[in-house]
């Protein structure tokens, strides 16, 4: 089941029909889209459906988002996991309104707290192109290393960009938290 994970801002709660239009608003942002792999630019309210359509509460954790709720507003952001050959992979991204007040540090350190305490996975993968430092410092942030550069397809950009690989180890988190 997913749970709901409550932080000092933030609700973290399963993703629903209802998130669509937030969700499609957010993800239509060249901003966002243009920083993550799998999000088409323009960003439609059928791909928010699809998407939710996806989302169930008996997922496996690998397999699990949480979407954001800040007080009233609702569904600003969302961090996730999926499986990828390497392992286990964290992704995220927040609405362009809400950036720069430490929100998806926070959100994120309580996804990635949950993940380890609900999976036996012993490392978490992640990454940032290589042009976006905000993000690459909130990896650091949590404990998260630099173990490569590869080259990873930006939908929205049609193309591929260079890519920092990152991952962080569950001792690496236990030793900082
Ligand atoms: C990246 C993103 C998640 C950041 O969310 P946020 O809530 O603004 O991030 P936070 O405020 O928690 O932390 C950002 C950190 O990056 C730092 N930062 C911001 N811009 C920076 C820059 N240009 N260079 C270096 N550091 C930067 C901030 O100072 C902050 O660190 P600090 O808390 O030590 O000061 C958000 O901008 C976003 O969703 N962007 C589009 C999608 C995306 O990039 N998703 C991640 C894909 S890997």
């Amino acid at each position: 089941m997913t749970p709901i994970i409550t932080t000092p801002r933030l609700t973290l709660r399963l993703p629903r029909k209802a998130d669509a239009e937030a969700v499609r608003r957010h993800l239509d942002d060249f901003g966002v889209a243009g920083n993550l792999v799998r999000v088409p630019h323009p960003y439609l309210l059928t791909d928010a459906k699809a998407w939710l359509a996806t989302r169930h509460p008996s997922l496996p954790p690998t397999e699990t988002s949480f979407a954001m709720d800040l007080a009233d507003d609702f569904s600003i952001g969302t961090v996730g996991f999926h499986l990828n050959r390497q392992g286990p992979v964290i992704g995220y991204w927040l609405g362009r309104p809400y950036w720069g007040q430490g929100l998806m540090t926070e959100a994120a350190r309580a996804a990635v707290g949950w993940f380890f305490d609900s999976t036996i996975h012993d490392t978490l993968y992640s990454g940032v192109f290589h042009f976006n430092a905000a993000s690459l410092a909130i990896q650091r942030k949590l404990g998260f290393v630099e173990i490569g550069r590869s080259t990873m397809p930006c939908l929205a950009r049609g193309e591929e960009v260079e890519h920092i690989d990152t991952q962080l180890t569950r001792s690496a988190w236990m030793a900082r938290s």
